[in-house]
This record gives C-alpha cells, sequence and structure tokens, in this order.
C-alpha cells in the first residue's frame, strides 16, 4: 500500500517514553511530580525535599533528607584542575557553554561515574551530579566578572549556598535573606521537572546510548540554552527592558508579536503543552510581589510585565492561540532584583532542573531502555540513476 509506512517493532520504543516522575495537563494547567500538585510542593516542600521525590519516587523521611544533604556534601569540592579549563574561556563567554563543557569535563575527573551498574553507584553519581553542578554553575558567573571562584560551606544549606557562592566577596546585603532564600528555593523546585521537554528528551536521548550521567547533563544544558526554551526567560528580560527603554509602548509590541511578517514573538509567552496557564507562572508572579516588596524595590520592568500580561490576556490574537505567560515570563524579574545577571538566568534554569533530568535519566536506565532511535517519513527524491553533472 502506497503512502503506508510499516512500523518495525523497535519503532515503539524509539519515539516518546513513558514515565512515572512528572504528569501535565496542559488544558488544564495541572502539573505534578511523582502524583504531588506543583502547589503544594512550592508552598510547603524544600528544593532538596522535592529533588530526592524526583529521583527516588517518595518523599524523604526527615533522617533521609538529612542523609540526602550529607551525602551531597561530600562532593562538594571540585577538581582543582577544573579550574584551568575555566581559564580558558573569555570572560564574555556565556555562562550556558562555559557550563555545558565544565559539566561534561566533570566525566575526566570522575570516570566511575559513566556506569552505573547498581543502585549503590547510581546513587553515588546522584549525590555526586547535584554536588558538584552547583559549585560549577557559579564558578560561571565568577569566572565572567573576574572574581575568585568559591567553595561549598557545607555549614549552610543548598540554595543558601548557592548565593554565598555566587556573591560572597563582595557580599551580596540581603546574600541570608530568608524571603530571598525562600524565593529562589521556591523557583528551583518550580523549575524541577517538566515531562518530555527539549532538554528532559535530549539528557534521556543521549543517556539512552550508554554515555554517562554528566555528559547526559552537559547535552541538556546545551539543549535549555535555546531561546525558545530556558534561554526565553533570559530573552524575557531583554525584550522588557527594550520595552522600557522605548517609552513602554505596550502596544508597538503586541502588533510586533501578531505581525505574521515580524519573527518577533513575546518572550515568556505560550508553551508546547500549556493552552492554559502555566501553573509555575502564577507562583512565580506572587513570589515577585513577594521579594521585591521585601527588598523594597521599585522595578519598572515589573510593571511594564504586568501590563503586557494583562494587555495578551485581553487579546484575540493570544486568546485565539491559547498563548499564555509561561514559567519564564516572572522568574527573570526576581533574578534581577537579586542582582543576577541576565545571562545567568538561564544557567538558574539548570540549576533548578537538574534533578529532574537525573530523575529521567535514571528511570530511563533502570527501565533498560533501548537506545533512543526516532525515525522518519522520508519525503525526499526516489531511486535515480547516477549522471555525472
Ligand atoms: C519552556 O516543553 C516544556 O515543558 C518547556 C518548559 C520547561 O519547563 O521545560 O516549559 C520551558 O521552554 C517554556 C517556553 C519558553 N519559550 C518562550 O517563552 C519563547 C516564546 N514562545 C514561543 O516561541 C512558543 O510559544 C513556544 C516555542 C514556546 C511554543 O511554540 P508552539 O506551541 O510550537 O506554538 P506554535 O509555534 O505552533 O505557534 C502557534 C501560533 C503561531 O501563530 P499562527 O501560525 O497560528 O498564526 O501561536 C503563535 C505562533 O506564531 N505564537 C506566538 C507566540 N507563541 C506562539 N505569537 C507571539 N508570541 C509568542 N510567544
Amino acid at each position: 500500500l502506497t503512502g503506508f509506512i510499516t512500523l518495525d517493532p523497535g519503532y515503539k520504543n524509539s519515539g516518546s517514553c513513558t514515565s512515572k516522575i512528572t504528569f501535565l495537563d496542559g488544558e488544564l494547567g495541572i502539573l505534578r511530580y511523582r502524583g504531588y500538585a506543583i502547589e503544594d510542593l512550592a508552598e510547603k516542600a524544600d528544593f532538596l525535599e522535592v529533588s530526592y521525590l524526583l529521583i527516588f519516587g517518595e518523599l524523604p523521611t526527615a533522617a533521609q533528607l538529612v542523609q540526602f544533604e550529607t551525602d551531597i556534601r561530600k562532593h562538594t569540592l571540585v577538581n582543582e584542575e577544573m579550574k584551568n579549563i575555566i581559564d580558558g574561556f573569555p570572560r564574555t563567554a556565556h555562562p550556558m557553554g562555559v557550563l555545558a563543557a565544565l559539566t561534561s569535563a566533570l566525566t575526566a575527573f570522575n570516570p566511575k561515574s559513566v556506569n552505573v551498574d547498581n543502585e549503590k553507584e547510581m546513587y553515588h553519581a546522584v549525590c555526586k551530579t547535584m554536588g558538584k553542578f552547583l559549585v560549577i554553575a557559579t564558578w560561571t558567573y565568577r569566572k565572567s566578572m573576574g572574581y575568585p571562584l568559591n567553595y561549598y560551606d557545607n555549614t549552610k544549606g543548598y540554595v543558601e549556598n548557592f548565593m554565598r557562592l555566587m556573591f560572597q566577596l563582595p557580599t551580596q546585603p540581603y546574600m541570608d535573606n530568608p524571603v530571598v532564600i525562600d524565593a529562589l528555593d521556591k523557583l528551583f523546585i518550580l523549575h524541577a521537572d517538566h515531562e518530555q521537554n527539549c532538554s528532559t528528551s535530549t539528557v534521556r536521548m543521549v543517556g539512552s546510548s550508554q554515555a554517562g550521567l554528566f555528559a547526559s547533563i552537559s547535552a541538556g544544558v546545551s539543549a535549555l540554552w535555546g531561546s525558545l526554551h530556558g534561554g526565553a526567560n533570559q530573552a524575557v528580560l531583554e525584550m522588557l527592558e527594550e520595552i522600557n527603554k522605548n517609552g513602554g509602548d505596550i502596544d508597538k509590541y503586541m502588533a510586533k508579536a501578531k505581525d505574521r511578517n515580524d519573527p518577533f514573538r513575546l518572550m515568556g509567552f505560550g508553551h508546547r503543552v500549556y493552552k492554559n496557564f502555566d501553573p509555575r507562572a502564577r507562583i512565580i508572579k506572587k513570589a515577585a510581589d513577594e521579594v521585591l516588596a521585601t527588598l523594597g524595590v521599585d522595578d519598572p520592568i515589573l510593571d511594564i510585565a504586568k501590563k503586557l500580561e494583562a494587555a495578551a490576556l485581553e487579546d484575540e490574537y493570544f486568546k485565539s492561540r491559547n498563548l499564555y505567560p509561561n514559567v519564564d515570563f516572572y522568574s527573570g524579574i526576581i533574578y534581577r532584583a537579586l542582582g543576577i545577571p541576565t545571562d545567568m538566568f538561564t544557567v538558574m534554569f539548570a540549576i533548578g532542573r537538574l534533578p529532574g533530568w537525573i530523575a529521567q535519566w535514571k528511570e530511563m536506565r533502570e527501565n533498560k531502555e533501548p537506545i533512543g532511535r526516532p525515525r522518519q517519513v522520508y519525503t525526499g527524491a526516489t531511486l535515480r540513476d547516477f549522471e555525472k553533472k
């Protein structure tokens, strides 16, 4: 029968996948990690608790959480020779490019992490990745500023360490502010996993060839960098700053976003799956108000964001296409209030998404899934006789 393609038995394993980790309902705007509503986790859990849930399938007991944090702390020292790699980059290098390179380089210093053949080796690789990735992610900022690289402080928590690793010497005045730490913890939770998005599918695909965890995560970092994916949070801020520079002319940018001949898109709007409000955007919008109020920051960018959101939600073009604010629309406003530079925003997304990448890679490996091999519908030339031109 022409026009029909036969699906060989291997096909079913090379396209979509089954997973027990995250559930999305794009029509209803529902997001659950291992069955728990994102709204509950963001309000009642902390980032390492949620990381444990995603990776191991159950919320940790108090003792398991203490043990997990203790085991992560054992791996927060990064081999000093890794500094030779970061020193090879210009200060102007984009942090996501540096992070992808450093993550892949971790394999060279931890060769045993390539093959995790049992539960003990898997747990070891999980803790090592959670510990080292946070440190090298902050090193990309320190490098760009020409500052000395900081070390993890084992007397502080995971999210507190992020602020110290980033800002210590010079010290940010609110480095230990509980509202700031809580907002960051919530942001990391909200970014932690999102089913088979572009970067997570990349991590699973690379890992399915038996490539190691660091190499697979490095590939995920590269996929997340794109402006249509994790790079959108940086693109949102650049868009809002441009609108602010142009007198806050919302109508001009709404018209550009709707003009089919203009490649401009309203960054932070729309989603491949959510055709309703992204539940994460609602929570982040509330956190943005709280953080800016606590820090006494009066940011015109936040006002522009709210006006843009209101205009888009009323607009027929956006409503007819189910375009709503997504996770990236408000997150950058919080990062900016904390003094994090825009080119570090996607690194923030990567830090949050790390436990999801690990959980999905671990699930794929434990399911002993075959190497990913998507098929295609061939639309090229039929057989031709070779004749020199
Ligand atoms: C993330 O997959 C995930 O889960 C990703 C993520 C995660 O947690 O991992 O949620 C994180 O990547 C969020 C998305 C961040 N990206 C952006 O904010 C970039 C701006 N958004 C768009 O580029 C777009 O909405 C996408 C890429 C996010 C989704 O694209 P779709 O679903 O493929 O939509 P489409 O390209 O098919 O567009 C449908 C229509 C088109 O118009 P028509 O052809 O019908 O006339 O909607 C229009 C598009 O032009 N459209 C937009 C728009 N997004 C879609 N028009 C203006 N502004 C936009 N943002």
